[in-house]
């Protein structure tokens, strides 16, 4: 098969290097150009968003199977628009990708499916925001933009002040443009987080193994919200909590999207909260998470190019869960200073040599002059194997040290709420 990966990111590079290792990869291309992709892919110079330029180039290089990476293309319909044309994309059609783009239909699926999920609110109007608010008088509560933002459109709010200064800046001063037209209210959940991936052919699906993302920027889950500085895998679960995410969640999305008539053939991304009432789903991503999947591929015992394209084909998927190898795989965001709201850029990296057992994948860095400098928030994952949790750990952080750049910072404690055996370790909720 000739694949094309869309988007340049980490998560991208990730899955570029597991599809080159597929035996069934011909020609591997992705776009658009990253140097340290173009190592192991064909990397082109041509924008996600110029679905004209991406079809022709589809189509002149014979591609069989086209990955779309970030949610951007997705939700502008990407999928729509080269399937039109006769070529077969891994990742969902725009009726499917708006369960990422708006969060009110992502909730509003999950309640005619019965999905569990924290209660919410829509609400359209800022003055009628504030007299719920203040009607509702419950704190925490968590006050969400209905639409892309980033990671940064969530706002959990303790006092009546915050939860209206939220419905302020995302509806009436529009810090996220049109995304803030429509806000979600929900009730707090407590518990543990973790992230489910699934892929998806239309009818079935075959779940990826768990992990566990670090959204916060500073240790402790202290800081602002980010896309993600680390992921670990995989996270152990109990058989009963397992079983409840697959017939709670995945199968009832399942349900759901034939019920609909929703073609989905790509990613559901299920971000959880694990409470002691079972598992809750907090949002719906209709793409691979990014660092989840620099944690989580390394891991998997399959021929992911055959995996995908099962899934793209439609209908095709073979079994409820993949194969995973023994061990784990760690990794660690780098980031730069100022990173989420202003990164630094420019700063010179050194320290990128190739070392057994550790990738680096690029996100934010540019080739000049024979060397790679920084050039946005999220610089690079260092991702690790081991042969359990700790090993892996210790394998990115020793790499993460190594590696160089003005104002690096990185988390510290990736991977420390799971027990040596890859549970969480806390004992109060239902794992
Ligand atoms: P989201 O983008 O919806 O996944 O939210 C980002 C982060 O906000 C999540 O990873 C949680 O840490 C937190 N969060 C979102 N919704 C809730 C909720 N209902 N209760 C508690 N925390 C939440
Ligand atoms: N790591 C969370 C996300 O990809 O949205």
């Amino acid at each position: 098969m000739n694949i094309l990966v869309i988007g340049a990111g980490a998560r991208e590079h990730a899955l570029c290097a597991k599809l080159k290792e597929s035996p069934q990869t011909a020609k591997l291309f992705q776009l658009p150009y990253s140097k340290a992709i173009s190592e192991i892919a064909d990397s082109r110079d041509i924008a996600a968003l110029d679905f004209e330029k991406i079809a022709a180039f589809c189509l002149d290089e014979k591609i069989d199977l086209v990955v779309a990476g970030p949610e951007e293309p997705l939700c502008k319909g990407i999928s729509d628009f080269l399937e039109k044309k006769g070529i077969k994309v891994f990742g969902p059609k725009l009726r499917g990708a708006v369960l990422e783009s708006s969060k009110q239909v992502a909730k509003e699926f999950m309640n005619r499916h019965y999905i569990p999920t924290a209660d919410f609110k829509i609400i359209y109007d800022f003055s009628y925001a504030k007299e719920y608010i203040k009607e509702r008088n419950k704190y925490p509560i968590v006050v969400k933009a209905d639409g892309l933002a980033a990671g940064k459109g969530v706002r959990i709010c303790f006092n009546e002040n915050e939860a209206i200064a939220a419905a302020q800046d995302f509806m009436e001063k529009r810090i996220f443009g049109c995304s803030g037209s429509k806000i979600v209210i929900e009730e707090f959940l407590e518990g543990w987080e973790c992230s489910v991936m699934a892929v998806v052919d239309g009818k079935t699906f075959t779940m990826l193994p768990v992990s566990m993302d670090h959204k916060r920027l500073l240790d402790s889950d202290k800081g602002p919200n980010t896309g993600g500085m680390g992921a670990i895998c995989p996270v152990k679960l109990k058989e009963e909590l397992l079983d409840e995410i697959k017939n709670e969640i995945l199968w009832r999305f399942i349900t759901g999207i034939v019920t609909e008539k929703i073609d989905y053939r790509g990613v559901i991304y299920a971000g959880l909260m694990i409470t002691k009432n079972g598992p809750k789903v907090l949002e719906f991503n209709c793409r691979f998470g990014d660092p989840e999947t620099q944690a989580v591929l390394p891991l998997l015992n399959e021929d992911l190019a055959g995996l995908l394209y099962d899934a793209a084909c439609g209908g095709k998927l073979q079994k409820e869960e993949a194969e995973v190898k023994s061990g784990a795989c760690a990794c660690v965001v780098l980031a730069s200073s100022g990173y989420p709201e202003n990164p630094r850029k420019g700063d010179e990296i050194s320290g990128l040599e190739k070392e057994e057992g550790i990738n680096i994948f690029h996100a934010g860095t540019k080739f000049e002059n024979g060397k790679y400098y920084t050039a946005g928030g999220r610089v690079l994952t260092v991702s690790a194997l081991g042969e359990n949790h700790s090993a892996a750990l210790a394998l990115a952080y020793k790499k993460a040290e190594r590696i160089n750049f003005e104002g690096k910072h990185y988390r510290k404690d990736i991977g420390l709420k799971l027990d040596k055996d890859g549970f969480y370790k806390g004992e109060s909720v239902s794992n």
